[in-house]
């Protein structure tokens, strides 16, 4: 079994992915060449926002954010530390500091009701993390920016397709990043990234940047970065999005069932919050004792994987920036996590393992 199957995918869409690709070899431009601003037309109607910068990666699209809200050194970002390492990393290489405030329980998202207590005057940002493809308490953290006039990015690298009462997830803030890398829940064949924004200046700075700060060729009117999204990858991307919406409906309701069949085993569930859905970027649960369900589950064939075994304040590139106290609740989280195998091409069959070999491992309630 896959831990994430994206050779099925690939089976049912070879005839387009191919065309596609072919179309590009064909008209030879390789870079910002048409699908670029197809793609970028197709994914802001999608989102529902003005303006959709295609970039390298998701980090980069974290990056070319916080570098057009002009992130100075020595300015801060509330951030969560449960989340993978990109989040804090694009603010450290711009000389900034990552303020961590602990994560909620029962879902692992940044837990709004801390943000405020940790805003001084060097915050700059506030950038929330969507763990696992559900979108964070946003009206409340939305809330809580604007009282300070701060901008809000969403990292919403695993839950592109996702909603928030209503609004898409990458809409629902100043500025949302995702990341296309294969695994996540909108893929292309190599690395991509996109933002999303409804601020012409913002989106303008962006896409300057992203052409090394060219403002028109050889005008180069601030710092940038090389940081162009492939037009091979976009093509690959609008080549996936009639099925998009099947997939994602496919992770929502995978997601339910695992849920369901999980009811009564032995580990601990995450909550989706009312007025929000997951796309199950990673279909995550709590298990006490996590390296030996990892090897029982390995034995009958069943990969496993851990997003993330230590927090960021626990790790040696970011451990300078722990808060006082640490941040328990992740530090805990970061203890039991363990995602289980997740496509929209999982088989239900192939699911039913999954929870059996899991209940075998665990044992039931009751
Ligand atoms: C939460 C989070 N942020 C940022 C990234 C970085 O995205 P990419 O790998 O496309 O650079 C990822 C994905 O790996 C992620 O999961």
């Amino acid at each position: 079994m896959q831990f994430i199957d994206l050779k099925a995918q690939y089976a049912v869409l070879k005839a387009d992915i191919d065309a596609a690709i072919q179309q590009v070899l064909d008209h030879g431009q390789y870079i910002m060449g048409p699908e670029v601003a197809q793609l970028e037309t197709a994914l802001a109607a999608r989102v529902g926002v003005g303006h959709c910068v295609t970039v390298a990666s998701g980090t980069e699209a974290l990056l070319i954010a916080l570098m057009a809200l002009d992130l100075q050194p020595g300015d801060e970002v509330i951030t969560s530390p449960f989340t993978f390492a990109a989040t804090a990393e694009v603010i450290a290489l711009l000389g900034g500091v990552p303020v961590f405030v602990d994560v909620e329980p029962d879902t692992g998202l940044i837990d709004a009701g801390r943000i405020e207590a940790a805003i001084t005057p060097r915050t700059r940002a506030v950038m929330p993390v969507s763990l696992y493809g559900q979108v964070p308490d946003m009206d409340a953290i939305n809330a809580i920016a604007a009282r300070h006039g701060l901008p809000v990015i969403e990292d919403a690298a695993q839950s592109f397709g996702a909603s928030y009462q209503g609004r898409a997830s990458c809409g629902v803030s100043t500025l949302g990043c995702t990341s296309f890398f294969p695994s996540k829940p909108l893929g292309c064949y190599g690395d991509g990234g996109a933002l999303f924004t409804d601020d012409a200046r913002l989106a303008q700075a962006a896409r300057e940047i992203r052409v090394h700060g060219q403002s028109a060729r050889y005008t180069h009117t601030r710092v940038g970065v090389g940081g162009r999204m492939d037009t091979i990858q976009c093509a690959v991307l609008l080549a996936k999005l009639p099925r998009l919406d099947w997939e994602l409906q496919r992770r929502r309701e995978l997601g339910a069932r695992y849920h369901a069949l999980l009811a009564d085993v032995n580990v601990g569930l995450l909550t989706v919050r009312e007025g929000r859905d997951s796309v199950w970027g990673q279909y995550t649960v709590t298990v006490p004792d996590r390296p030996a369900v990892q090897a029982a589950l390995k034995a009958v064939g069943i990969p496993t994987a851990v997003h993330y075994p230590r927090p960021l304040h626990q790790q040696l590139a970011y451990e300078r920036f722990a808060p006082a106290g640490g941040c328990p609740v992740a530090e805990q989280l970061a203890q039991q996590v363990m995602s289980l195998p997740m496509s929209p091409d999982l088989g239900e069959a192939d699911q039913d393992r999954v929870v059996a070999a899991l209940a075998a491992a665990v044992g039931r309630r009751g």
